[in-house]
């Protein structure tokens, strides 16, 4: 079926477009996930087993929508989550990601494995970015992207705690994914069969990953699989003092991404961090990790005065971003939801993505009768 980014009415019917446009081992790095992908279904399937119990009656006119999260002021309760790779599906890359939060005063992440520099998306927007840290082995390139992020005068440092090792990424095993794509016949014939994706990528500037450079070869020059990069880039001896460090290094606004347990939840406030991201990676590292929805109140009721508790993952549906304020969350973020939309048509993909959701969540707002995202309860849901 022939699709069109205007008929896109979800992040389905975008996943489906942006389907259509990739590669198929560039579409499955993005879709897929860790093992027998059970926690990737369990980050959605976790809000569909929870109910919303709407009031009614109350004057919904004005909606206001907007959270504070990490100091900064959001025009929508959900962010974009850092991702890596971006200009591999898409070649405006972070570029097309960062205009359309910025149209839509949301948050931004960058990745440490991002394909734009942090000095180009510093002076490219004004709304918040965050950037996103993997502690490497060289603490040189670790320590020079900080002090470049903050030269950038990024908002806030979300540092990864759940990527110690690569997950087992099956599809990306099948399909041969590297970074850059290795051009193999496989590929070869992938790339024949989306001319306009490959026309796009090899016409463009050339691809790699510019947070990287001076320290790191692989994923630029040197072709290597994301779960690899981690298992063999990455330092496995990072601990809570490595964290509180980096902490104290940056300096400013610090999350730690990848947060599950109420414990670690204790220890982020511990060592000084003013967020949390609550995920499983998109379901990327550890299959059969609960999801970040069913973990929210547990950790809310922990800590959830004293740093912002960010649910990401999982999301599809602003009545998703519903729930997890409801349950506890400051506010939400996302990675494939707005990924699928950058795939498929770049920057007004993205746009179309986010504007797709901040109409669900204006309207079922009305629906639920709450003019403002405070007033999102407990009270509001039941759990089958
Ligand atoms: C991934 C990383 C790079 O999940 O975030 O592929």
């Amino acid at each position: 079926m022939f699709r069109r980014l205007q008929s896109c009415h979800n992040v389905e019917d975008l996943r489906l477009l942006a389907k259509q446009r990739l590669p198929g081992p560039i579409f499955h790095y993005i879709d897929g996930a860790a093992d027998d992908e059970v926690s990737y279904r369990r980050n959605t399937v976790a809000y569909e087993e929870c109910d919303l119990v709407p009031n009614v009656l109350v004057g919904v006119e004005n909606i206001d929508m907007s959270v504070t999260v990490m100091g900064c002021k959001l025009a929508m309760p959900i962010f974009c989550s850092p991702t890596a790779l971006q200009r591999l599906f898409h070649h405006d890359g972070e570029r097309a990601v960062a205009r359309a939060a910025e149209k839509f005063g949301t948050m931004f992440g960058v990745s440490s494995l991002g394909t734009v520099s942090v000095e180009e998306i510093g002076a490219m927007i004004k709304t918040p970015k965050m950037f996103q840290l993997y502690f490497h082995k060289d603490r040189g390139l670790t320590n020079a992207m900080i002090e470049r992020v903050k030269e950038a005068k990024f908002d806030a440092l979300a540092l990864t705690v759940d990527t110690i090792t690569g997950g087992n990424r099956e599809r990306d095993l099948r399909t041969g994914f590297t970074s850059p794509p290795r051009l193999t016949l496989s590929s070869l014939v992938s790339f024949a069969l989306h001319p306009l994706w490959a026309f796009n990528y090899f016409t463009h500037e050339k691809y790699g990953l510019p947070q990287l450079e001076g320290y790191v070869k692989e994923g630029s020059n040197i072709a290597i699989s994301v779960g690899d990069y981690f298992s063999t880039m990455l330092d496995q001896s990072m601990n809570w003092d490595d964290a509180e460090a980096v902490r104290k290094n940056w300096g400013g606004e610090f999350c730690l991404k990848g947060v599950m347990s109420a414990a670690d939840a204790r220890r982020a406030v511990d060592i000084g961090a003013t967020a949390i991201m609550v995920s499983n990676h998109g379901g990327r590292q550890l299959d059969g990790s609960r999801s970040p929805f069913n973990q929210i109140s547990e950790i809310a009721d922990a800590v959830g005065d004293k740093l912002d508790v960010i649910c990401d993952g999982g999301i599809r549906r602003g009545t998703h971003v519903l729930k997890a304020l409801a349950a506890g969350a400051k506010a939400c973020s996302g990675g494939r939801m707005y990924l699928y939309a950058l795939a498929a048509a770049g920057q007004p993909g993205v746009e179309k993505a986010l504007g797709n959701m901040r109409t669900e969540i204006e309207r079922d707002m009305k629906l639920m009768g709450v003019t403002k995202v405070s007033d999102l309860s407990r009270e509001h849901l039941r759990y089958r």
